[in-house]
């Protein structure tokens, strides 16, 4: 599922980033653009990354 719809980034691509290193939003804003724009995304984003460390369920959806 798209996470970030401003810049296109699913939820696959930040658990790959995450699988790469990635461990922070700042991380995601970084290497993928996530929350650069409107910053919607955010909340949702930081829930999958999360969810790919194994701390937390991914997103569950909504209005993000
Ligand atoms: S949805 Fe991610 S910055 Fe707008």
């Amino acid at each position: 599922m798209y996470v970030c719809v401003c810049n296109a980034v699913t939820d696959r691509e930040i658990r790959a980033a995450a699988d790469l290193g990635a461990r922070t939003l700042d991380d995601l804003k970084v290497s993928l653009g996530v929350g650069t724009c409107c910053g919607r995304c955010t909340d949702c984003a930081r829930g999958v990354l999360a969810s790919a460390a194994g701390a937390l369920p991914a997103c569950a959806g909504g209005d993000d």
